[in-house]
């Protein structure tokens, strides 16, 4: 069965109330002649910050557009100040959730083994997260990049199931490509969805490797979105600056090829 491209709208620390409202709209409006694929519709979802999920959730009732959150704490409540739960993003209209975005990894000091704690509690309560993974470029120019995904692959999904692995999308967003205008070359980004792919066969099931979506992130734009969402084993694309224009994420939106 053909994996329908999905691409999702990473916005970070972007777009308040206001601004949440004006963007959702304006992609609700483009959103009917997006492209299907085998006759499905390409799979579109956003991730305002929390401040913003309930007037996005509002903006987007009704339209195909799914909504997400960027992060979640892995009790489902508690005394834990400032943090925001899983059901909680369930309440306020998610179905989906980012989980272990290289910002938060990196700035916040999350591990695979913290991250490996919230992709359960999400699937538990029923959110589907998008997991990211990636190597930075020091990684990367020490022959590492194999290593270091498979270590946080094995890390961050250490326990699922075949069946819960399924509802799991893959984002690989290389470290130095984020936010850099730095775009990994098709064959570079192609490369490392193969390895993916070949890491769930090998530990779940061919099955699960056919099924599951891993899509690329890092400086993904209109212009080179058609020729990255061409690669067989890039099923879409997790953008973060350009998805702050409707313009701009819908050209992405539009690079998919029916
Ligand atoms: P970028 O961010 O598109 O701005 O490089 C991607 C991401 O961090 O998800």
């Amino acid at each position: 069965m053909a994996r329908v491209p999905f691409i999702a709208g990473n916005w970070k620390m972007n777009g308040d109330p206001t601004q949440a409202k004006i963007l959702c709209a304006a992609l609700v409006a483009r959103s009917k002649d997006w492209p299907s694929v085998s006759g499905e519709k390409v799979a579109v979802a956003l991730f305002p910050p929390f401040v913003s999920l309930a007037t996005a959730a509002e903006t987007l009732k009704g339209t195909d557009i799914i909504l997400g959150a960027q992060n979640m704490h892995e009790a489902q409540s508690g005394a834990f100040t400032g943090e925001v739960s899983a059901p909680m993003l369930l309440t306020a209209g998610c179905r989906m959730v980012i989980l272990g975005h290289s910002e938060r990894r990196q700035y916040f000091g999350e591990t695979d083994a913290a991250v490996n704690r919230k992709v359960l509690t999400a699937l538990e309560v029923g959110l589907h997260p998008i997991v990211c993974v990636g190597e930075t470029l020091e990684e990367r120019e020490a022959d590492r990049t194999e290593e270091i995904v498979g270590r946080q692959l094995a890390g961050g999904l250490k326990g699922l199931s075949e069946d819960l692995m399924q509802t799991v999308t893959i984002a690989y967003e290389p470290v130095w490509a984020i936010g850099t205008g730095k775009v990994a070359t098709i064959q570079q980004a192609g490369e490392v969805h193969r390895f993916i792919r070949q890491w769930m066969a090998d530990t779940l099931s061919r099955d699960v490797a056919e099924a599951v979506r891993i899509q690329y992130g890092g400086s993904v734009k209109p212009d080179n979105a058609e020729g990255l969402l061409a690669d067989p084993d890039i099923d879409g694309a997790l953008v973060g600056g350009a998805s702050l224009d409707a313009d701009q994420f819908d050209g992405i939106i539009r690079a998919v090829k029916p």
